[in-house]
């Protein structure tokens, strides 16, 4: 939520750190701005809506040159998105500059302080206050990072914040409590930014910060403190991706590319982690097999998509281990008072690794004891660094903001786990797990063939948005319910239509009344081979729904004679076990979304209001 970049070098800061802008503009896109030093001035420009805008402005009205810059793309919390909001936020001498992501809690009272010291305060940020705090710290020592700590150890909340001064030309300041900051190390030159992505095509040498640090960037070298002004320990590393991975390749979205991307992400996910002899070895997975032997319990906590992935993990891990498994959305998890101990074993699904909601879930579940494994996309970021362990999926950046291949290898990550805790506990046979892992082994080319197949999926796509359709609905059992919210959640994320996902058996208790005529009804139908109950069950359902008039769209295995007679649309996925299905069942769910918020003229790798990296409560 919200992108920031902050550049110390010698190339002209404000192309540094636009290009930077535009690789973050996932995080957020109500508005932006950039701030560069120059002649001892800070000269800055920003702009409601997105980098667009402020491009169109600084072509209008240049900036002069210097090298030493920062620039905010911002995701509205406090305030509206208009100019005036915008980041940077200058002081009342205009001689400080700071963008921040995050949420400072006590700003109404530090505002108000700062009121009756005679600021006057320009927009209706909480940001701002911080501008005029530093000034006032930097009046009294001359040094902006001592400011920086001083003004830091009087916030509350949740902040990232970089800031300038034009008093020291060559630095660029930035802190960091509870949101993401990444330090790039170049040669001659220094960035910050949120994520990596912004500053990759210069560097791929990364610093990470640590909770409540504060750093100072200089061309040469960069200083990291606590903030109470003790040198503080970092961790350096090296970025296995290079800018290529967050271009957009030829595809019209990023989201087109990711999801054509999936068959790799899912096979990467998978590598290493088999040995020679066809069994699971996830050695990175750095806890104990006695903390595995010993669980109780397993509770899921994630957001969103994830959280979608969290739940299908649940009937594998009940399934293949018969542990008792909860999922919980990470946002109500802590309030409920949730009974944990040092026997529970807590799953953190997160594609970013920095969502708020899940961030705190799991603080809360260590401090209750609990043991906590992190499945995460994002090598270095917040969640995994405060779990017990991490297993990585190995999806790749995902820039767009609907998540796609992320889910995938979610799915198979939480699958790994699910089948680890199996072998760890014996309640599984290594020739069953053998065997499970071919079958996943075996998806990845299947995903691709269901991706061959998607021109009739667009077709249709195009057909409800033409018909000016604006409810779908989409049911589901078993796993196949989660794969239904997930359908559901897409549609409305990315055509911002009226989409509600039910499991099909519920239906009859409520929402069956919203069937009308025409109306397009997705069902997603377990394999005919698997559980026939499951399969059964929810046929009658589609004839229920299509007596009432509901345009069936069948997703169903290729050659599922049974269901074929009462599908309007009939989308064939190839055979899987039931457990696995959700891999190749969610695939046309998302070029469907994807497609028909084209043909809406949605903006489909930013939707409205959205930000891809959640990290605000
Ligand atoms: C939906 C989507 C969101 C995220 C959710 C969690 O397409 O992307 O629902 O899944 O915000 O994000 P992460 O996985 O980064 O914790």
């Amino acid at each position: 939520m919200c992108g920031i970049v902050g550049y110390v070098g010698g190339q002209p800061a404000l192309d540094v750190v636009i290009s930077g802008l535009k690789r973050l503009e996932y995080r957020g896109y109500d508005s932006a701005g950039v701030t560069v030093l120059a002649d001892g001035q800070l000269a800055a420009a920003k702009k409601s809506g997105k980098l667009a805008n402020l491009e169109k402005e600084l072509a209008a009205r240049p900036l002069p040159s210097g090298t030493t810059g920062i620039g905010h793309t911002r995701w509205a919390t406090h305030g509206a998105p208009t100019d005036a909001n915008a980041h940077p936020h200058l002081d009342n001498s205009g001689r400080v500059g700071v963008v921040h992501n995050g949420i400072i809690e006590n700003f109404a009272a530090l505002r108000a302080e700062l009121a009756e010291r005679g600021h006057a305060l320009a927009s209706e940020t909480d940001t701002e206050v911080v501008a005029h705090l530093l000034a006032e710290e930097f009046s009294s020592c001359g040094d902006l990072a001592e400011s920086m700590r001083r003004v830091c150890r009087r916030l509350e909340g949740a902040f990232t914040l970089v800031a300038v001064h034009a008093d020291e030309p060559d630095v660029v300041v930035g802190a960091r409590r509870n949101s993401p900051l990444v330090v790039g190390i170049g040669a001659g030159e220094s960035f910050l930014a949120s994520d990596v992505a912004a500053f990759i095509a210069h560097t791929r040498e990364a610093v990470e910060l640590g909770q409540d640090q504060v750093v100072e960037l200089r061309r040469e070298h960069v200083t990291v403190t606590d903030f109470d002004g003790v040198p503080a320990d970092v961790r350096a590393y090296h970025v296995d991706w290079d800018a290529s991975a967050a271009e957009k390749g030829g595809y019209d979205y990023f989201m087109l590319k990711e999801i054509a991307e999936q068959p790799k992400a899912v096979a990467d996910t998978l590598l290493g982690r088999i040995d020679a002899g066809g069994s699971l070895t996830l050695d990175e997975v750095r806890m104990p097999a006695s903390v595995l032997r010993e669980a109780d319990k397993v509770v899921i906590v994630a957001c969103g998509t994830a959280f979608h992935a969290g739940m299908i993990a649940k009937y594998a891990i009940e399934h293949w281990t018969r542990m008792p498994c909860e999922v919980e959305l990470a946002s109500e998890f802590r309030y409920r008072d949730p009974i944990l101990d040092p026997r529970t074993l807590v799953i953190a699904i997160s594609q970013s690794g920095e969502t708020m909601d899940t961030l705190m879930a799991l603080r809360h579940a260590r401090e209750q004891g609990a043991k906590v494994l992190a499945i995460c996309n994002t090598n270095g970021s917040t969640i995994p660094r405060e779990s017990d362990a991490v297993l990585y999926t190995h999806a790749g950046p995902e820039v767009a903001v609907a998540s796609t291949k992320a889910f995938l290898t979610q799915l198979v990550a939480c699958y790994l786990v699910a089948l680890y805790l199996g072998q760890v506990r014996g309640t599984k046979w290594g020739d069953e797990i053998g065997s499970v892992i071919r079958e996943l082994s075996a998806i990845a080319t299947q995903v691709d063939d269901v991706l061959g197949t998607m021109e009739p999926v667009r077709e249709l796509a195009r057909s409800v948005a033409a018909a000016g359709k604006n409810t779908v609905l989409f049911l589901g059992r078993h796993v196949g319910y989660p794969v239904a919210l997930e359908g559901a959640l897409k549609l409305k994320e990315l055509a911002y239509m009226h989409a509600e996902g039910f499991a099909a058996g519920e239906l009859k208790h409520g929402p069956i009344a919203l069937i009308e005529d025409d109306l397009p009804v997705v069902v997603v139908v377990p394999s005919p081979r698997g559980r026939s109950v499951l399969h059964d069950k929810i046929v009658s359902n589609i004839q229920e729904i299509r007596a009432r008039g509901a345009r069936t769209i069948v997703i169903a295995e290729r050659g599922d004679a049974a269901v074929a007679p009462y599908a309007d649309h009939l989308i064939e996925i190839p055979p899987t076990p039931t457990l696995l299905q959700p891999l190749v069942a969610t695939v046309p769910l998302q070029v469907f979304a994807c497609e028909l918020a084209t043909a809406r003229g949605n903006e489909v790798d930013q939707p409205r209001n959205l930000a891809k990296s959640v990290t605000v409560e």
